[in-house]
């Protein structure tokens, strides 16, 4: 049993908390209002009833599992093996929670980050224990989908390499090891291809629902790439993108105008209710297309 704080309590930290709870580690979940956890603890519980209903676990393992997760307003002084930020997409906070969670947890406890792409030499140098910091990187939905990359900066130790690739092992996932480059290996393959999509849109190639449709049936994709930029959100897709140009200095990384305007519109995607398509609620089904901005004929 692994003694875990999980800073963030949004789509990732939600998924990441359950996970872990559900491979039976002791889960303090954190976020700045009781209102945040309190909405990552309802996802958490949702999902778990769905997996009692398709008998995947019986009510007592679900109560269980949601025992172990404890809502934690702020970490200071926590006994814990391993911390797990998951915040906003963000450098100066995650420099800033970083800086904290050295000064507030043990000086054995690992510090790992969730990033989709900032560099964790970075965030290793805002502590004084570098050796002991590492990516973790979890996929959205995270109950479901398999992946965790595992990301060493340039002095992460061996021994904390190996107790995070345990970690997501015990957490049922298959970590893959990569280096401290912009966007990792993940993010660097897939958002230029959700920025192609975009641009595709922007310069009228195709409707929103030509290019997912595309990429649907034409290449398997479980869902087509504007799909799953709102799915993302725009603002995290447009932050990665920012890391990759800012990071390589290659104009093949230029995030797209278009995806810039939806993300100054506060069209975020599918947690703000509206993005390439528009849901019926923040975090609820598509209900109808959007491609303002889209070239005329592209609508
Ligand atoms: N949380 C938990 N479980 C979920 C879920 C969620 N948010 N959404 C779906 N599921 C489960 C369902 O319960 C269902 O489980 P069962 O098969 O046991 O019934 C299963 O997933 C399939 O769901 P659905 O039948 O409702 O829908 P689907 O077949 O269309 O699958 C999906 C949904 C798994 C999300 C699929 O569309 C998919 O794989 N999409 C692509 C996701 C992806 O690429 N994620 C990576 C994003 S990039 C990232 O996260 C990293 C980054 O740094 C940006």
């Amino acid at each position: 049993m692994t003694k875990i704080l999980v800073v963030g309590a949004g789509q990732m930290g939600a998924g990441i908390a359950q996970v872990a709870a559900q491979a039976g580690d002791a889960v303090l979940l954190n976020d700045r209002t009781q209102e945040y956890i309190d909405g990552g603890l309802l996802t958490i519980d949702k999902n778990l009833e769905r997996a009692v209903e398709k008998g995947r676990m019986t009510n007592e393992e679900r109560q269980a599992a949601l025992a172990r997760i404890q809502p934690q307003l702020t970490f200071e002084n926590v006994d814990v093996d391993v911390a797990i930020e998951a915040a906003t997409e963000n450098l100066e906070i995650k420099l800033d929670l970083f800086a904290k969670l050295d000064r507030h947890t043990p000086q054995r406890a690992i510090l790992a980050s969730n990033t989709s792409s900032i560099s964790i030499t970075k965030l290793a140098a805002a502590t004084k224990r570098p050796a002991l910091v590492i990516g973790m990187h979890y996929f959205n939905p995270v109950p479901v989908m398999r992946l965790v990359e595992v990301i060493r900066g340039i002095a992460t130790a061996q021994a904390t390499f190996d107790a995070v690739r345990d970690l997501a092992i015990a957490h049922g996932k298959t970590p893959v090891e990569v280096r401290n480059f912009p966007g990792f290996v993940s993010n660097r393959v897939l958002c230029p291809m959700l920025n192609e999509a975009i641009f595709a849109l922007y310069e009228g190639v195709g409707s929103v629902e030509a290019i997912d449709t595309v990429m649907r049936l034409g290449m398997n994709h479980p869902m087509g790439p504007l799909e799953l930029s709102d799915f993302i959100g725009l603002d995290t897709l447009l932050s990665i993108l920012e890391v990759l140009y800012d990071g390589f200095k290659d104009p093949k990384y230029r995030p797209c105008p278009l995806l810039r305007e939806y993300v100054d519109a506060g069209w975020l995607g599918r947690k703000a209710g509206r993005g390439f398509y528009e849901y019926a609620t923040p975090g609820g089904a598509i209900v109808a297309r959007n491609g303002a901005g889209a070239a005329v004929g592209a609508r």
